[in-house]
């Protein structure tokens, strides 16, 4: 299971790109917070990228199960601070083995398995804050070192250069205790030391944390005057190791850059196959009371920019979520437009369609049936209407008119189609031009109101009539197909099961 937090960060300025990015910090604390919100707070300037974090507190075995999930959840780069030289590496390893780039930080591994490696020198940090404290003591004095966790590459670091850097003067080392990177270690540590602290005339701390917490058991100690107290991150804001020097909490201090934004940059650079440096050694600088102030100053005007650029983040976030919002109602909008149009059109075809069935539904009867006296009637009233009814005829639509002339256009057409039933070489052009209508306007006319073609009607009109006579005469099928104008009885006979399911020979036994 992946125990971290993962942060996808958008932003609208680049092409598109989807990474995510495993971090694996060692630790949770002030500088690892600092150096995390630095990565989120770049990642926030390009687009597709996501951020997932983890944090090991301290102990090796769960940094490696930490870095095992991160690949097997994915990741397309991991960066890690490794919390000790040795144990954690064969889990960045097997990351980099597996084809992941590999960004190490601050901490180094025991392998030469990763992609790049940034980090200030740690060595010379130690050997500059060294240097410092064989003068701030004028060469000679007692010092109490609170070494770094054991195995973690700084600790090691940090007191090879203290120790190269106070063994030509007369500063000596009596007392050593483990800090562990941690103020409630540091703390117990000292607290708990069984000797006398009362000679000791300066702390080197290998970090502010533990500077801070062996201060606090110095004084809990009751030992007046206190020693000073050195240590080394030098952060910025509040509570940082800036302020603590400006404060005299602490006498020096060592800036140890956390530099995320610079991870983030270079991870994207190696993703994007741009070029990049293998090895980059950070700048740092030793914080005294001689340029604390400056330098709390200064950092807090670039925390304060950092802080409005924020918000201007925030802000267009804001807008640029609005936009999408208002994108996808309009969108919506549109959709349901469209729908209601369609229900309109689907409901318009629907409605047309059964007028039109109603229509041929009558027509056919018509055809079929003998017409009865009324429609007749009916038809003849459509066409020459009374003279009292004259003024309401007016009122109708032309299509009303023309859909109420129907039942009389094809009682018409049937009484010519019926009156050449027995012609076998009546025309279609023939029956037209005796409704006083060309070959097309007839043709129109009848498939409009009947959906049948006139050959259709023909045709069905000649089989009524076969089906008449062979149900009321004695005439044999040949007799009846050529006298309803059909020139094969074999062809009569297929029409005829084909328009009414049954056989002539059915009908007739004759
Ligand atoms: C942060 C930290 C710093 C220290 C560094 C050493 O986790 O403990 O205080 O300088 O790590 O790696």
């Amino acid at each position: 299971m992946l125990l971290g937090l993962c942060l996808v960060m958008t932003a609208c300025s680049e092409k598109k790109r989807e990474y995510k990015i495993g971090v694996s910090q060692c630790s949770e604390d002030i500088w690892r917070n600092w150096q995390n919100s630095e990565m989120k707070m770049e990642a926030n300037f390009h687009e597709g990228i996501e951020l997932c974090f983890t944090a090991a507190f301290d102990d090796s075995q769960r940094q490696i199960e930490q870095i095992d999930s991160l690949v097997d959840s994915g990741i397309d780069l991991l960066i890690v601070a490794p919390n000790q030289l040795s144990s954690v590496t064969p889990a960045i390893d097997r990351a980099f083995d597996k084809g992941i780039p590999v960004i190490v930080f601050e901490r180094k591994t025991d392998s030469k398995k990763y992609t790049a490696f940034v980090s200030a020198d740690n060595y010379e940090m130690g050997h500059q804050m060294g240097g410092y404290i064989v003068i701030r003591l004028s060469g000679k004095g007692k010092v109490l070192e609170l070494l770094g966790l054991k195995g973690s590459s700084p600790a090691d670091d940090r007191h090879r250069g203290f120790i190269d850097a106070i063994k030509t003067s007369f500063v000596e080392v009596p007392i050593t205790l483990q800090g562990d990177w941690t103020e409630d270690r540091a703390y117990e540590e000292v607290k708990n030391y069984k000797g006398s602290l009362d000679d000791i005339d300066l702390v080197f701390a290998h970090n502010d944390r533990s500077a801070i917490g062996a201060r606090r058991a110095f004084i809990e100690r009751g030992i007046d005057p206190l020693p000073l107290f050195c240590g080394i991150d030098g952060l910025p804001g509040e509570n940082g190791g800036i302020q603590q020097v400006r404060d005299s909490l602490l006498e020096a201090s060592y800036i140890y850059p956390t530099r995320g934004d610079l991870l983030l940059q270079l991870a994207l650079d190696i993703l994007d196959g741009k070029p990049y440096q293998h090895e980059t050694v950070l700048t740092s600088a030793i914080v005294t009371h001689d340029n604390a102030n400056v330098l709390l100053l200064e950092s807090n005007e670039v925390l304060r920019q950092a802080q409005n650029l924020d918000k201007l983040q925030a802000k267009a976030k804001g807008y640029l979520e609005q936009l999408a919002t208002q994108r996808t109602i309009t969108l919506m909008s549109l959709i349901l437009l469209v729908l209601l149009i369609l229900v309109l059109v689907l409901f318009y075809l629907y409605h047309r369609n059964k007028v039109k069935v109603q229509r041929e539904r009558m027509v056919n009867n018509l055809w079929n049936m003998e017409v009865p006296e009324a429609v007749e009637q009916t038809a003849e009233s459509v066409q020459q209407p009374a003279e009292g009814e004259a003024a309401s005829e007016k009122e109708t639509t032309t299509d009303d008119a023309e859909v109420a002339k129907e039942p009389l256009f094809i009682v018409r057409f049937k009484d010519v189609v019926e009156s050449h039933l027995s012609d076998s070489d009546i025309t279609v052009d023939d029956l037209a031009a005796e409704m006083n209508l060309s070959r097309v306007q007839l043709y129109r006319k009848v498939k409009a109101i009947s959906g049948s073609s006139p050959n259709e009607l023909l045709r069905t009109a000649r089989l009524n009539r076969g089906y008449q006579l062979l149900l009321t005469t004695d005439k044999n099928i040949s007799e009846v197909a050529y006298e309803v104008g059909f020139t094969a009885p074999s062809y009569f006979t297929k029409c005829f099961k084909d328009e009414f399911g049954v056989s002539p020979s059915d009908l007739n036994q004759s």
